[in-house]
């Protein structure tokens, strides 16, 4: 006890201007580390190799694989953290937050097979929608954004349908589901004979 506050009185009121510096240097280098680290941390935990470290055995990755957003005429991929960690420091700490529930269904096994993921797709999309409606698509509009869309480019159905969102305050996720992923329940066999 007797070192520990001998310590703390030494840093709180050095002996030496000397001494002084050393404890502002020695502080500013450990506030240095965390934030590098911190930012580090963050760096590698964005990259969609280690979200697919735990999620290739269900098919996200795979589906991603084969969408316009992996690969396209323009060249730009959009990782898994584009669209599922929006570039705003709140919201890469409350992903990352989300993140130890994750960790613990890993490790309780709940979506390790393929039909186990089917069978909790309502769910798991159910969370992303909502998350999307709520932040009005923020992490779509990282990339896309009314301003930029030359709507007499489009389809006619698109442009119509986003002169007609950008009127009433539409977000892109409210007609956008499915635009990498399968859709719950797409795969399910309809139960008749479609006759094709
Ligand atoms: C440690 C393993 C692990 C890692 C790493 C991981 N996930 Fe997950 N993730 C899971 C599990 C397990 C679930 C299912 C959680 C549940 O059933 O409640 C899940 C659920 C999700 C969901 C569904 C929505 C939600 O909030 O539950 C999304 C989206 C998701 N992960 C995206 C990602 C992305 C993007 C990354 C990389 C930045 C990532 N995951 C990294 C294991 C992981
Ligand atoms: C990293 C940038 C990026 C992000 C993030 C992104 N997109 Fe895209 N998106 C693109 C690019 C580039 C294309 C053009 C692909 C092509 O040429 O086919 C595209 C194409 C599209 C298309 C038309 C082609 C298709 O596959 O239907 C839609 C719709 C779309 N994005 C919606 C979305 C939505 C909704 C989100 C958020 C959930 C989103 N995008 C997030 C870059 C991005
Ligand atoms: C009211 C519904 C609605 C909303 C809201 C909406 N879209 Fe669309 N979008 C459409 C429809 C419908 C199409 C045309 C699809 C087709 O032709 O297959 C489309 C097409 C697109 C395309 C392809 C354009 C082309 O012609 O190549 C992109 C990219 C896109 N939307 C992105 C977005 C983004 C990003 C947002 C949010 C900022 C958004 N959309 C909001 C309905 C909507
Ligand atoms: C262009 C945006 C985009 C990219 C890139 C993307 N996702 Fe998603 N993801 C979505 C959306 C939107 C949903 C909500 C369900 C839907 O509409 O398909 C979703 C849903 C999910 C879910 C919940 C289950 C489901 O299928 O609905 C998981 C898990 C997931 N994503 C993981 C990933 C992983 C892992 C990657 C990278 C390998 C990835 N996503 C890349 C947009 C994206």
């Amino acid at each position: 006890m007797g070192k520990i506050k001998r310590g703390i009185r030494y840093i709180l009121r050095p002996p030496t201007k000397l001494a002084t510096c050393a404890v502002i240097s020695a502080v500013a280098i450990v506030v240095l580390g965390f934030f590098a680290s911190v930012n580090a941390f963050v760096a590698f935990t964005n990259t969609s190799e280690f979200c697919a470290s735990c999620h290739s055995i269900a098919p996200a990755v795979e589906e991603w694989r084969e969408s316009s957003h992996y690969a396209n005429a323009h060249g730009v991929r959009a990782e898994c953290a584009d669209c599922h960690v929006p570039d705003t420091l709140g919201a890469t700490l409350a992903a990352k937050v989300r993140a130890i529930n994750d960790i613990y269904h890993h490790f309780a096994g709940t979506i390790d097979t393929p039909e186990k993921f089917e069978e909790r797709r309502p769910v798991l999309a159910q969370r992303v929608w909502d998350a999307m409606e709520a932040d009005d698509s923020l992490a779509c509009r990282s990339c896309h954004s009314w301003d930029s869309m030359d709507l007499a480019q489009q389809s006619g159905r698109g442009g119509r349908n986003h002169r007609e969102a950008m009127e009433e305050g539409k977000t892109c996720i409210s007609c956008h589901q499915g635009v990498v992923h399968k859709l719950p329940g797409e795969d399910e066999d309809p139960g008749f004979d479609l006759g094709l």
